[in-house]
Parts: C-alpha cells; sequence; structure tokens
C-alpha cells in the first residue's frame, strides 16, 4: 500500500466506542488497539473529531489540543510496537450531534438546517434525537476546512503513519458548496487538498459511503458521485487508499448477501482500495481472490476478535459481539475483555498497562 508494507489483508475498520473522557483519548484504548495490531497489520482508528464542533456522540475523542496529541502518542507507540501501521480517521459529524455536545450550546453546524428526522431503525448510531442544525454561512467554510488541516497535522504528530477522513454529504445549498455535483463535492475536495498538501498524498486514505442511507443521507445518484470523487482522488499522484463501504445487506433467499456494488469504483481509483460492511472469513477471501478489492475492513468481528486475522489464518471460531456495549463508555467491558483464542497467548502479550 503506497509506501507501507502489509502482511495480511485483514484492516480494522473504523469503530465509534465513546471511551475518550472529555474527548481526550484514554491509556485504555491502548490496550484496546494493541490487541488488535499485528505486524504488517492496518488498524484505522475510531472517528476523532477536528475541532470542539466535530462532535456528534458522547466521550469520542479530538484532535485539536495539544491535550489530545499528547494522549494519542502512548496509543500510538503502542500499535507501532507490535508492528502494525496506524492511521487515524478525522472527521466533523455536521448536523449529526446536539445542542449539548456543541461548545456553549449552540446548534450543530452543517451544509443544511433540515434536522435529520429522528430513526430508531439505523442501529449503527447512540443517539436518536439530533438537534436542528445551522447552515454554515459560506465564508465559514474554510474555517472548517482548516480545522482538517490542522488535524491532519496534529495526527502525524502524534506518531499515526496516515490520516483517513470522511465526511457527511447531505447538501441543500444554493451557494458554491450546493447544487451540481461538483458544487456538492467541492467541501470535500477542498479538504482533500488542503490535507494533502499538509501531509503528503500517501499519508492519506478516503471512506466514501455514496450508498449509505442512514441519518437522512441519501444521493439520487451513488455511482456518479462516487466516480466523481475518485476522478478528484486521482489527480493527487500516489493517494494512498480509498475506503469504501458496501450498501445494507440485501435478504436472497432467505440469506444475508453483501450486495457488491464496489467493483466500478475500485477499477476507477488509481490507488489501494479497501471494502467493508458485513464480510466474514469466507466472503473477504472471495473478493481478494476475484480482484475486487486489495483489503477487506472489518468492523463488528475485529471489535469482538482482537486476534481477528489469527483466527481468520486458522479458520478458527469467533467470538461473537455484543451490541448492548458498543458505545458504553466502560474502559474495560465489551471494549479489551473479548477473549483472544485459548491457549494461544501469542498475540495476547500487552505491551501496555491501562
Ligand atoms: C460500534 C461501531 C462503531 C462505528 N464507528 C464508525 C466510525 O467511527 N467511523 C466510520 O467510518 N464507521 C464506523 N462504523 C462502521 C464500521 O466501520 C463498518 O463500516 C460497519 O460496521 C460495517 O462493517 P462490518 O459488517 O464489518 O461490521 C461503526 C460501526 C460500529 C458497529
Amino acid at each position: 500500500m503506497g509506501q507501507f508494507e502489509l502482511s495480511h489483508r485483514v484492516v480494522l475498520a473504523p469503530l465509534t466506542r465513546c471511551r475518550s473522557y472529555g474527548n481526550v483519548p484514554q491509556p485504555h484504548a491502548a490496550v484496546y488497539y494493541s490487541q488488535r495490531a499485528t505486524k504488517g497489520g492496518l488498524l484505522i482508528a475510531e472517528a476523532t473529531g477536528v475541532s470542539a464542533t466535530a462532535q456528534g456522540y458522547p466521550e469520542t475523542p479530538g484532535i485539536w489540543t495539544q491535550e489530545q496529541v499528547e494522549a494519542w502518542k502512548p496509543i500510538v507507540d503502542a500499535v507501532h510496537r507490535k508492528g502494525a501501521l496506524f492511521f487515524l480517521q478525522i472527521w466533523h459529524v455536521g448536523r449529526v450531534s446536539t445542542n449539548e455536545l456543541q461548545p456553549n450550546g449552540q446548534a450543530p453546524i452543517s451544509s443544511t438546517d433540515k434536522q435529520i428526522s429522528p430513526d430508531p431503525e439505523h442501529g449503527q448510531a447512540p443517539l436518536l434525537v439530533y438537534s436542528k442544525p445551522r447552515r454554515l454561512g459560506t465564508e465559514e467554510i474554510a474555517g472548517i476546512v482548516d480545522d482538517f488541516r490542522r488535524a491532519a497535522r496534529n495526527a502525524i504528530e502524534a506518531g499515526f503513519d496516515g490520516v483517513q477522513f470522511m465526511k457527511d454529504s447531505s447538501n441543500d445549498r444554493d451557494d458554491e458548496y450546493g447544487g451540481s455535483l461538483e458544487n456538492r463535492c467541492r467541501f470535500a475536495i477542498e479538504v482533500i487538498d488542503a490535507i494533502v498538501s499538509e501531509v503528503g498524498a500517501h499519508r492519506v486514505g478516503i471512506r466514501l459511503s455514496p450508498f449509505v442511507d442512514y441519518m437522512d443521507c441519501v444521493d439520487s445518484d451513488p455511482m456518479a458521485l462516487g466516480h466523481y470523487m475518485i476522478q478528484q482522488l486521482n489527480k493527487h499522484e500516489g493517494f494512498l487508499y480509498c475506503h469504501m463501504v458496501e450498501p445494507r445487506m440485501a435478504i436472497v433467499d432467505g440469506r444475508r448477501q453483501i450486495p457488491r456494488r464496489l467493483l466500478p469504483f475500485r477499477k476507477a481509483f488509481k490507488g489501494t482500495f479497501i471494502a467493508a460492511g458485513g464480510y466474514d472469513r469466507e466472503e473477504g477471501n472471495k473478493v481478494v481472490a476475484e480482484g475486487y478489492t486489495d483489503l477487506v475492513a472489518y468492523g463488528r468481528l475485529f471489535l469482538a476478535n482482537p486476534d481477528l486475522p489469527r483466527r481468520f489464518e486458522l479458520g478458527a471460531p469467533l467470538n461473537k459481539y455484543d451490541r448492548s456495549t458498543f458505545y458504553i463508555q466502560d474502559p474495560v467491558v465489551g471494549y479489551t475483555d473479548y477473549p483472544f483464542l485459548e491457549g494461544d497467548d501469542k498475540n495476547n502479550e500487552s505491551t501496555v498497562e491501562a
């Protein structure tokens, strides 16, 4: 993958875990991430706020203050000691937030002033009701681009090997950041340009979810959106990776199936391609063998199996994940207490103390 040497294709997908008290990463994160680190494996850290307005979930980490940068350093060190590569996902939640989570109780900022409709079924997030957002003025947008630039710089200072970022694409603006496809992608492209100029394309990946439909974020033409973004990424020589999320699983003949809609994007993108969304060992092996993707990112399975690459290697049974502890604030339960394979303490040596 670019200048990085990977020894296997099992990637830790970014997973928000809500255990960074006061938006500061904690020592228990060093245990959690180093448990999942393998020599030559790629870990993508949980979504991490680029500023005080970027937060939308309780107790999620940030990387806009020096205290946060310093707190990430031992976590990155613990992962590097195991020989893994560590990328930080830097994000802004946009309107997926509440006044309580915003500085001075202000409204969340967004590309729109439309509130997300309450959706008890979105399933992957801890909150159900989000506040009415404030549409950013055109002149305020450059400041948010700068927040991403600073976050990328801070991530490299903290020792991360690179950064991945994502954006919220819901948009009903009528300025140069809304309307046409080019305009709607302008903010993301400005962020890409800023981060690439700050830390170098060889350290930057992006996660794109054109098909994802939760949080009232639906695009009428996800193929066109994805292709346009990939064309823009390709303009940056050596842009490291594109990480894409499959549409929701479909039920075919009573079985859940991965829709496998990403191949055109993989073909169009010049760098390393990562697919995510519903994969298991069998499906992952299949898509790699077929040239559908270079790497596969695993979310829930990796969350529940700290030694997932080892279990895949052996074809060993997997621990089941416990959804009820995904987003709780406990420093151990549902976080660092998922068991390793019995009798296999090779990967279980903790190099850090919580
Ligand atoms: C607890 C939890 C937290 C998540 N947090 C993030 C996140 O911070 N950033 C992100 O891009 N995706 C996040 N996701 C989505 C996962 O990265 C992944 O795309 C999703 O779980 C589907 O893959 P899977 O079927 O292998 O679990 C999260 C998913 C779960 C279950």
